[in-house]
């Protein structure tokens, strides 16, 4: 996959960039890409937003600083490309969707930033609008960065044991539902036990065991 994320604060992701199974699934073959909308703005100063029409609070990024972006990277070849607009207002991110988009072979994440972005973007120029959850943050990064991880982790070869990313919360493993409970040593602690069935050895009442708590935990 190629992962192309625009954004105005680049730096943010740096953290980021360096996690284990991001650097794995570069190792892979897979490329991340973070493109400054400010390096290819059309407009002078480095200028990417304007005041709203309408009047009203704050600033909106602007629908050709955008488009210049998505020129500069892809020319002409945006048909076929999943453009993702991140925005509080869009379908909500879940891991069906995070499976999605994992099975893309390019995908862009567009960051908003100050009050806002033109809706010429979600209507001309994205070809989805994604919420990470019903609230307000400051831009998009934060979701961008919950959006890639979901679905970096997904790559083949990403994650350090193949099963790891199979049997996780809300895989077809699992029947969709959440994860099951983890204990690890000590098996007593401060009178807190961990259920005997996980140290018996039963594997097959483990996995029944399992299954059961990812339900209950669904419900
Ligand atoms: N930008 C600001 N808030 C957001 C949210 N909740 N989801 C996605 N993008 C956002």
């Amino acid at each position: 996959m190629r992962l192309d994320i625009f954004t105005l604060f680049p730096e943010a992701f740096e953290w980021f960039s360096g996690q284990r199974h991001v650097q794995n699934a570069i190792r892979e073959g897979h490329e991340l890409r973070l493109l400054n909308y400010r390096d290819t703005t059309p407009l002078g100063a480095g200028q990417v937003d304007d005041a709203p029409y309408g009047g009203g609070a704050g600033m909106v990024m602007r629908v050709d600083v955008v488009d210049a972006a998505l020129q500069h990277a892809y020319g002409d070849q945006r048909a076929g490309k999943r453009i993702v607009l991140l925005t509080p207002s869009g379908r909500l991110f879940d891991e069906a969707l995070a499976r999605e988009l994992s099975e893309e072979p390019q995908l862009a994440l567009l960051c908003g930033r100050y009050e806002g972005v033109d809706e010429r973007v979600r209507e001309h120029l994205a070809t989805d609008a994604v919420s990470v959850g019903r609230y307000v943050l400051s831009g998009g990064e934060l979701a961008a960065m919950v959006i890639a991880d979901a679905v970096i982790r997904k790559l083949p070869g990403a994650l350090g044991h193949a099963e790891s990313a199979v049997e996780e919360s809300f895989s077809e493993a699992l029947a969709g539902g959440p994860e099951y409970p983890h204990y690890t040593r000590p098996p007593n602690y401060r009178g807190w036990n961990v259920p005997e069935v996980l140290m018996s050895g039963d594997h097959e009442g483990i996995r029944t065991w399992r299954l059961e708590r990812s339900r209950e935990r669904s419900d």
